[in-house]
Order: structure tokens, then sequence, then C-alpha cells
């Protein structure tokens, strides 16, 4: 049986996109459904390009019923990506799929983390303190903004006159690559 995963985004979805890709040729996992609470998001065109079925939920269904966990139930998910979903993940959700929440975020945490500390803003805080390395932290989600136990880090180098642009580049191109390989070995994990 393969692993169901949803993807949560609130945006452009290009990771999100990168998950599509890898496992539609995987035999070990498939993404079967992607939500959003943001309807403009362009991660429902990426999800309609793959056939893969889509749903938008608001504050209330999220936050306040159980409609979300309920539809996650019913299609058998067994794995909960975020991928640039910018909402905090409500106690009740974690509750039903402890170590089965994963998020991706641009920074090599526990800096440059929280409430906020998202795409363009954290690229910006980073290169605002000068730093010489940028990274990315792929980790477990808990009730925190970007806490939980990390299961990978990968850097990369940020030279003196690189922009909001180039180092934005730099850590996608990380982003893009090692999400989905990280996400299949969380997989390979599950099934032992
Ligand atoms: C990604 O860089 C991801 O790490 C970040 O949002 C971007 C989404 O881009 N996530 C966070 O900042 C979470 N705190 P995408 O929509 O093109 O995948």
């Amino acid at each position: 049986m393969k692993t169901r995963i949803a993807i949560f985004a609130s945006g452009s979805g290009s990771n999100a996109q990168k998950l599509m890709e890898h496992f539609k040729r995987s035999d070990d996992a498939e993404i079967v459904l992607v939500l959003t609470n943001n309807p403009d998001a362009y991660v429902l065109q990426r999800a309609d390009n793959f056939e893969i079925p889509t749903h938008v939920f608001n504050r209330d269904e999220f936050y306040r019923s159980e409609e979300i966990i309920n539809l996650l139930e019913r299609l058998d998910i067994d794995l909960i990506v975020l991928a640039g979903f910018l909402w905090l993940v409500p106690k009740t959700l974690i509750q039903k799929y402890p170590g089965r929440i994963i998020n991706i975020h641009p920074a090599l945490l526990p800096k440059y983390g929280g409430k906020g500390m998202y795409g363009d803003h954290v690229h910006n805080a980073v290169i605002a303190a000068g730093e010489t390395e940028g990274g990315i932290t792929i980790h477990y989600v808990n009730e925190n903004y970007d806490e939980g136990e990390y299961i990978y880090q990968g850097r990369y180098r940020i030279e003196k006159d690189d922009n909001l642009e180039m180092v934005k580049f730099k850590g996608q191109n990380l982003e893009h690559t090692q999400f989905p390989k990280v996400i299949e070995s969380v997989v390979k994990k599950l099934k032992k």
C-alpha cells in the first residue's frame, strides 16, 4: 500500500510541485490531496495540472470544526506535509497525526523562525544580520511555529554582495532538491 500524503500550502507551491513530480513516479507514496487556506494560491493550479484533488478552507473550518480532520480521515491520509503553509496547525490535528506532520522552513532554525517569519521576511532578516551562511530546515511539527524535531538541515554560502533574489534562489534550490528526498526517507521509515 502506498503512503497517502496530503499537502498544505498557502502560496505559489513550488515545493508542492516538486513533491507532486517526485511522487508521481513513486511506488512508495502518492499525493492524494492539496489543501489551502488561500483561494488564490497558485498551488491550486499546480495540483490541477497533476489531477490531484484540492480543498480550500477558511479559519472557522480549520480552527473551530472537525471538517479538515474528517476529510483527512475519509481519504486515509497517512502523512501531512506543509509546503509553504502559513497558519499554525491546531492541536487537535497534531494529536491525530503524531509524528506525521512535516514542515519546511527557509532558514537554519532555531534562528529566523516563529510567527511572521516566512518567505522573504526570513531572507531579508538573514541578509540584514550579515549572515555568511543560509539554509533550510525540514522538521516535525508541534504546537508552536517552526519548532519540533529536526529531520534535515542544509546550508548554502551567502556572499558579501548577494541580494534578496540571490539568497532566495540558493534557498529554493536547496529546498527543491532536498524536500522530496527527505519526505521519501520519512515515508520509508514509516513503513518499517
Ligand atoms: C518556502 O520557501 C518554504 O520554506 C516557506 O515558504 C516558501 C513557500 O514557497 N515556508 C515558511 O516560511 C514556513 N514558515 P513555495 O510556495 O514556492 O513552495
